[in-house]
């Protein structure tokens, strides 16, 4: 075991729920196991990987193909994009969604709550790599609560003396029997920017379904969305719910068997077992921060069964 692992093993394992070992290429990553659900987070990008509530299947997906590298952001799971939303504004070879799933986060601390579940809070500092994509100063923390649901609540500070703006999502990727018997609740009603025709704005007048690629941001929701996941044969038949704060838009991506192929580390036919909705704040939901202001932008994801 590498010395970073022993002595935040040291430092902040709890026994018999929470310990640090060394995940895929060495990648330091936490592993929880409480009496309620079992979880992994990495340090690099603080990178959500597994989320498994006692008698539910995993709820997250991950590509088989995901690369664990210090540069990557992993496939899967649940990507934190700060502090911009998609590519760049104005310098496209800035990296696409920010660079914070790709920074490697320090541990804040580690509790072991009354209730049964386990947090851990990760935490990120501007350092002259990030001022040099992004001239500015702010504390960054991720506090994931591991229990019946997860909790995932990502919080900036602009600890500096200018305002800045930022984009944020926390883009999970779900993992579902067959895409093409699902359904998404609560965004019903709702315009969306469709990315793939021109950033043209549509209406959503019934519940979502998916049967080509998608790439949506709906505008002005904080509504919470509820996966329903209808596969006939039953084995991954539940319906996940997704309830946030801070976001007024929810971004649904799914890259479908063309763009899956294209990707070097998304499989070829895995679009049809994920769908990812993104609380979000993109498009016009970005959020101004004036020196000392907070954002806090949260999920909390649950399995409400058959
Ligand atoms: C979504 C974007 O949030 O993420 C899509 O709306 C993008 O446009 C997708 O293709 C995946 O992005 P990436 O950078 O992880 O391949």
């Amino acid at each position: 075991m590498t010395d970073q692992i022993e002595a935040l093993n040291r430092q902040f394992s709890l026994a018999g729920q929470l310990h640090f070992q060394a995940g895929e290429n060495g990648q330091p990553m936490v592993k929880i196991d409480n009496g309620l659900a079992t979880a992994a987070v990495y340090l690099h990008g603080a990178h959500i990987t597994a989320f498994q509530p006692r008698g539910s299947e995993p709820v997250l997906w991950m590509s088989p193909l995901a690369q664990f590298q210090a540069d990557k952001a992993i496939r899967g799971g649940v990507p934190v994009i700060w502090p911009w939303f998609g590519p760049h504004a104005t310098d496209s070879d800035k990296p696409q969604h920010g660079f914070a799933r790709t920074a490697e986060w320090r541990v804040g601390a580690t509790e072991a709550l009354a209730d049964g579940s386990t947090q851990l809070q990760l935490v990120l500092n501007d350092t002259s790599v990030t001022r040099a994509l992004w001239p500015h100063v702010f504390s960054l923390s991720l506090l994931v609560t591991v229990g019946e649901e997860l909790n995932i609540e990502l919080t900036c500070c602009n600890t500096g003396e200018q305002a800045f703006t930022v984009g944020a999502a926390l883009h999970s990727y779900f993992a579902i029997g067959d895409i093409n018997q699902v359904s998404v609740d609560g965004l019903q009603g709702c315009e969306y920017i469709d990315q793939l025709d021109g950033d043209q704005i549509k209406l959503q007048d019934e519940a979502l379904r998916i049967s080509q690629e998608v790439d949506r941001i709906y505008l002005d929701t904080e509504a919470t969305c509820v996966i329903h996941d209808e596969r006939d044969d039953a084995q991954l038949s539940r319906q996940i719910q997704i309830k946030k704060t801070g976001s007024r838009s929810t971004v649904v991506w799914n890259p479908w068997a063309e763009k899956a192929k294209a990707m070097g580390d998304f499989s070829d036919d895995g679009y049809q077992q994920m769908l990812c909705i993104e609380t979000a704040n993109a498009g016009d939901d970005v959020r101004l921060l004036l020196p000392g202001e907070v954002h806090s932008l949260s999920q909390i994801i649950s399995v409400l069964g058959d």
